[in-house]
């Protein structure tokens, strides 16, 4: 989809297929309602009258213009008495999802016309890049019927300045739904096609695509070599073999130090030998949206050619229960060489992710952020709305969280507490890799913050934002947004 910038000089003028123009709740029409009123000669203040124009946020009215108006059709968006930035998402997904049934490929939206509350006019270009990229995309990978392409091809923003800063907003937002759409098709695949080979593969078809992107994968052979025994005791049950994957973009100075993802990428968690209860079962394909994010989100740095250089490293694996799968009871030595019991086998994304964690040490990071599908314990906690944000560092911590508030892509901070740690103690091994029923999500991060005392690291567990349950079940392609705005902030 292309996206345009206008001023908003004479927006009743624009010619389009479509005008997309928001109606504040208020008594009577807005100067430059009377303005677009002129043009239609009166339209507007009739409907007005006869109570034909519903206010509310998101409710939409659709009129065909005669032909001596220079836009064919005319949306009129509720956009309510005040607007904060839920509504203006509202508000936004209200006229996108109008706009699908309608043929129009050319689209203008007039945002001058807004007022949202703790929102830059850029923010709003950036959201509504986003979404409207976004919203092209439908999962149809594994159906018969393939889905009709989106009718949309150009979307013009009618905004106050037409500056440069609204202008690399939109190529933000839509390079981060690039990514985001990325994101959700791999985390929507099911388990028996987006296997840890798979992901393998579709690092290296990035680094095809992307000449910024060099990938090498790691298979079991060199990970015993490399002692990643935590990591490989989660493979042990299963017939898929393991795949570690190194994407590393270079779009900095060749000695920058580079910042650095890690994925949790369980493509499928059946609990191993430790098995979980068949409810729901199917959602633990979702279990490598973590892993997704990084592709995600290399996707938009590489569409965006960020100056900077990152690394993005996944452990890919599938848990299984089998005769050769890991047991509860049995002790493992890390890659850090800190032994670990491992008391649930359902427990494994951070047996994973500490072989990895230790890894990246090479990389002598200015940063590591690792995303995971961590725990249900974050879903009790938080619910869908927020990423738990877990972080060594305060400023990192901030950083993170204002990169979510700005796109709504939201984390919020948890602690690390010395006596949430203190539940991982274990009589046989330096940990066990559960903390007990309290504070799950908590005792989980702490079990990662030992193996991340090099450098400055974060954690965020997106169990709960990763996907949608019920009727509307798919990945939502979340934290790409968060950890994309991260990274142009950090240029
Ligand atoms: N992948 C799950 C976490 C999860 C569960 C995310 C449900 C979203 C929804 C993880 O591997 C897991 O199974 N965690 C256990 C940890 C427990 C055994 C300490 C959990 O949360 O129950
Ligand atoms: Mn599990
Ligand atoms: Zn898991």
């Amino acid at each position: 989809m292309d996206f345009i910038i206008k001023p908003d000089t004479q927006w009743n003028q624009t010619k389009t297929g479509c005008l997309v123009v928001p109606v504040m709740d208020q008594q009577g029409l807005s100067e430059p309602l009377k303005l677009l009123d002129e043009t239609l000669s009166g339209l507007i203040s009739r409907l007005n009258k006869a109570g034909d124009i519903d206010k509310s946020n998101g409710q939409c009215t659709l009129l065909h213009c005669p032909e001596s108006a220079p836009f064919s059709r005319l949306l009129l968006v509720g956009a309510g008495k005040e607007m904060n930035r839920a509504g203006f998402l509202k508000f936004t997904d209200a006229y996108l999802k109008q706009l699908k049934q309608i043929p129009a490929a050319n689209v203008a939206v007039v945002l001058s016309e807004l007022q949202v509350a703790n929102a830059a006019e850029a923010q709003l270009v950036q959201l509504s890049c986003k979404l409207a990229e976004a919203n092209s995309y439908q999962y149809d990978e594994t159906l018969s019927k393939k889905a009709k392409a989106g009718k949309l091809k150009k979307l013009t923003l009618i905004c106050e300045k037409s500056n440069s800063a609204n202008k690399d907003a939109a190529a933000q937002g839509k390079a981060m739904a690039q990514g985001i759409n990325t994101a959700r098709h791999l985390g929507n695949l099911p388990g028996n096609i987006c296997t840890p080979s798979y992901l393998a593969r579709q690092a290296e078809k990035l680094a095809k695509n992307y000449t910024s992107i060099s990938t090498k994968v790691l298979d079991e052979a060199q990970l015993k070599k490399l002692k990643m025994n935590a990591m490989l005791s989660v493979t042990a049950g299963t017939e898929q073999p393991a795949k570690f994957i190194i994407m590393e973009y270079k779009g900095g100075k060749s000695d920058d130090k580079p910042y650095v993802l890690v994925g949790k990428g369980v493509t499928f968690d059946s609990g191993g030998i430790s098995l979980k209860p068949g409810a729901k079962m199917d959602e633990m394909k979702f279990d490598m949206c973590g892993a997704a994010s990084v592709f995600g989100t290399l996707t938009a740095v590489a569409e965006l050619g960020l100056k900077l250089n990152i690394v993005g490293v996944i452990g890919a694996v599938e848990n299984l229960p089998s005769g050769k799968a890991t047991k509860p009871g049995d002790v493992i030595t890390s890659m850090s060489g800190q032994t670990i019991e491992v008391l649930n086998t359902d427990a494994e994304g951070r047996l994973v992710l500490c072989d990895a964690l230790t890894y990246v040490e090479r990389f002598k990071p200015k940063a590591v952020v690792d995303i995971a599908t961590l725990t249900g314990a974050c879903v009790v906690a938080l619910g869908t709305h927020a990423s738990g944000l877990y972080s060594n560092n305060d400023t990192l911590s901030q950083q993170l969280r204002e990169a979510g508030e700005s796109t709504y892509d939201r984390a919020w901070p948890m602690p690390l507490w010395e006596e949430y740690d203190q539940q991982l103690k274990s009589p046989f091994a330096d940990m066990g890799n559960i903390g007990g029923p309290e504070g799950g999500s908590v005792t989980a991060a702490c079990f990662l913050a030992r193996f991340t005392k090099k450098y400055d690291w974060a954690h965020l567990d997106i169990a709960g934002a990763a996907w949608n349950s019920g009727a509307n079940k798919g990945a939502t392609g979340r934290p790409v947004s968060l950890l994309t705005q991260y990274l142009i902030n950090q240029q």
